[in-house]
């Protein structure tokens, strides 16, 4: 069911599968933006103690929370989400996933992507293996801390939250949930470019783990002086 607030803004029913760090910051998001969330988890105690500290509407097994809503957030290693998606398939269906994995693995270099090698990205995997849900690759960018403010914005601007997404009725869906929680919704493209997020999100977690700052790596072109428009 769908309600609407005075703003006009709809209220979703959004189902967590996992009870981690990303599962509270992004449901305690979703809860303050006015949303019904369910949390989902293979521990009972801890599905609970999620579920209560972020003040969920409800709480159950992983099939009940891909069963809750018209958004699920994948929100487990990105080793065990595609075989999940698989588990969980029929209860996806038509629903838009939205995956915030981060295939990443520790090197004596800095992380590297564990899908490296030619593999498809983890997003791309997860709709392999529910080929009927709608798979958005998102959230993923950020710290779990960014998700914990009440109005993510930096130097004046909200927070630009990126998403790839094949179906048209999941990217309608995704940039209306990401309005709602004060961010600009940032489309990039169908889940073909996906890889490039998870690699970009790898990437910046290197330069913060080396003390680094990744945002200052990408200035817009714009910014500079007497700047071009040649290329
Ligand atoms: N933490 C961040 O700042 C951050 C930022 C961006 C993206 N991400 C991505 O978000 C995802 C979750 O990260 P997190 O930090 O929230 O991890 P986390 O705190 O370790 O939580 C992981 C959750 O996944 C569950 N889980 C793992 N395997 C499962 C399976 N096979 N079936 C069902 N549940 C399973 C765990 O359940 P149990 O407790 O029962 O083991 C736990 O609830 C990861 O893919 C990560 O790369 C994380």
């Amino acid at each position: 069911m769908t309600f609407h607030d005075a703003n006009g803004s709809r209220t979703m029913r959004i189902g967590i599968l996992g009870t981690g760090a990303m599962a509270a910051a992004l449901g305690g998001a979703w809860v303050r933006a006015g949303h019904e969330v369910m949390v989902g988890g293979r521990n009972a105690a801890s599905t609970a103690s999620t579920a209560t500290r972020i003040g969920a509407a409800a709480h159950g097994g992983l099939t009940e929370a891909a069963q809750y809503g018209q958004a699920v957030l994948l929100a487990v290693s990105a080793e065990a989400a595609p075989q999940l998606a698989k588990e969980l398939a029929p209860d996806l269906a038509g629903r838009a996933v939205l995956d915030c994995t981060v295939p990443m693995v520790p090197s004596g270099d800095g992380p590297v992507s564990s899908t490296a090698g030619g593999t498809d990205s983890t997003a791309k995997r997860i709709a392999a293996a529910a080929p009927q849900a709608r798979v958005v690759k998102a959230f993923g960018i950020c710290h779990e801390s960014i998700w914990t403010l009440p109005q993510p914005a930096f130097e004046g601007a909200p927070l630009a939250v990126p998403f790839c997404a094949d179906a048209p009725s999941a990217a309608a869906l995704t940039r209306e949930l990401i309005t709602s929680m004060g961010c600009t919704p940032l489309p990039c493209g169908g889940l073909n470019r996906a890889a490039l997020l998870e690699a970009t999100t790898v990437f910046a977690v290197g330069v913060w783990w080396s003390g680094g700052e990744a945002r200052h790596a990408f200035p817009a072109p714009a910014l500079a002086p007497g700047a071009v428009d040649d290329q």
